[in-house]
């Protein structure tokens, strides 16, 4: 076992890396496009309880526990619960976030393309319907998609192997910031547009007669998905975390601009949905079909463009980033493997998924399990039921059996009134809270409830 950790070297460093992880197209791909299959304004409102009332709480579970072992996911529980099964959270956790690295590299492949064509010229057609139709002629090839899949996991792997500080804390540290402008620049734009106030209203009039098992537990999937939650991510990230870091604010700021970011999305797609006359719940090519859309109608369009699809390829890169250090820190740490290695092992098995995946809406679109193909079947797995299963364990884990003066070490360190506060309020909700909501969702989708 690896005995000296790496550090990240500020305390704005940690949350800038935190950030990085959870920001990324799970804001701007996958929050608007769940929010417009699943009804707009009801969908957003469940996603933020569950972000705020049992995220914020999880993640501060997962921070306690990286900080306070130092070490990957599975070494931790074995550290903290020896010879007790815990150590299978982790396990949960390194499928989940192999699963997800496959389907995501597609979307973030997607993302290259766009860039390149971005660059390139989107050609003379500018219409939506162009739009719609080039973005089916290029997803249901079997070319393009899995050479930018591939491509992408491949720069992934670049970085990855250069190990934690170099790579990641630079990159999070300048390139945050910048998306963010760009995002509420087109929020701007969005809101001069002529279907400005019905997509407003569709993105926060909640309608709760739209609300259905499977709306409730895409909402629960969106959150744990864009908090980078219940697969250990966060623990692993919170092992390389000093000393001093403060874990309850860096939890708050962190969920706080994520689902900030998610929100500037929605409102910089829907007024254009309307504005369009386009259907909100088209899916995962949504985002892809609107922003084109948009950039030609600002001024200077190309380059908005080429911006905003490198920025959300950096994005996507610093969350797959993070994705790939779980299973890595685990073999590192557990098998004294080389980082080159282990970096090699998990991202090929990675590729093999990930052209599963990117072929689902080409050739192997027929090809389906339970009704859903490669690509929809990793996403609902580890979004809608691996992450949730893995924060349900892990806030028992922390409320329950982790001793309290770890907790108070942990979250309190300077027993001032304001941390015990806030302690309490997070071990509230890991004892009872959390693991009732979670467990009434997947009750309730299965029609017990
Ligand atoms: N939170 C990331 C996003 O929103 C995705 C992610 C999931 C990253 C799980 C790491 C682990 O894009």
């Amino acid at each position: 076992m690896t005995e000296k950790r790496a550090h990240f070297a500020t305390r704005l460093g940690a949350i800038a890396t935190t950030v990085g992880s959870a920001v990324g197209l799970g804001n701007i791909w996958r929050f608007p496009y769940e929010a417009g299959v699943n009804g707009g304004g009801a969908f957003l409102l469940i996603d933020l309880f569950f972000v705020f009332v049992i995220g914020i709480p999880v993640v501060c579970a997962e921070f306690i526990i990286g900080r306070n072992t130092g070490l990957n996911i599975r070494g931790a529980f074995k550290k903290l619960a020896p010879g007790k099964s815990w150590a299978l959270i982790g396990y949960m956790g390194i499928l989940a976030s192999i699963l997800i690295l496959s389907f995501y590299s597609v979307v973030a492949g997607w993302t290259l393309e766009y860039l390149r064509l971005s660059i390139v010229g989107f050609g003379a057609e500018n219409s939506v319907d162009s739009f719609h139709s080039r973005f089916d002629t290029f997803a249901t090839s079997d070319i393009s998609p899995v050479i930018c899949t591939l491509l992408f996991l491949f720069i992934n792997y670049v970085i990855v192997i250069r190990g934690v500080q170099r790579g990641i804390e630079k990159m999070s540290n300048i390139m945050m910031p910048i998306l963010f402008i760009l995002l509420v620049v087109f929020c701007i734009n969005s809101l001069m547009l002529p279907g400005a106030s019905q997509g407003l209203s569709f993105l926060f009039n909640p309608d709760f007669s739209k609300v259905t098992p499977s709306v409730m537990i895409g909402a629960m999937g969106q959150a744990f998905f864009s908090l980078s939650l219940g697969l250990g991510c966060l623990i692993t990230y919170s092992s390389y975390f000093k000393k001093d870091t403060p874990l309850l604010k860096t939890a708050g700021i962190m969920a706080s601009i994520d689902t900030m970011v998610a929100i500037l999305a929605g409102i910089i797609i829907f007024p254009a949905v309307f504005t369009f006359g386009m259907e909100p719940a088209a899916g995962p090519r949504l985002v892809f079909e609107i922003l084109p859309s948009i950039f030609t109608q600002l001024p200077g369009s190309t380059i908005w463009s080429i911006l905003f699809f490198f920025l959300l390829f950096l994005a996507s890169l610093s969350s797959t980033i993070s994705m790939s250090e779980i299973s890595i820190a685990y073999l590192v740490d557990e098998f004294d493997m080389s980082r080159r290695k282990a970096t090699t092992i998990i991202i090929s098995i990675a590729m093999v998924l990930g052209v599963l995946c990117a072929l689902s809406f080409g050739s192997l679109s027929v090809v389906t399990v339970f009704g859903l193909t490669f690509f929809n079947l990793f996403d609902y797995i580890s979004s809608n039921i691996l992450l949730p299963i893995g924060g349900m364990f892990i806030s028992i884990f922390v409320g329950y059996v982790l001793d309290r003066r770890i907790v108070k070490k942990e979250l309190s360190p300077k027993s001032s009134r304001r941390e015990l506060t806030g302690m309490r309020l997070v071990i509230l909700c890991l004892r009872y809270i959390a693991p009732i909501c979670i467990a009434a969702v997947f009750l309730y989708s299965l029609g017990i409830f």
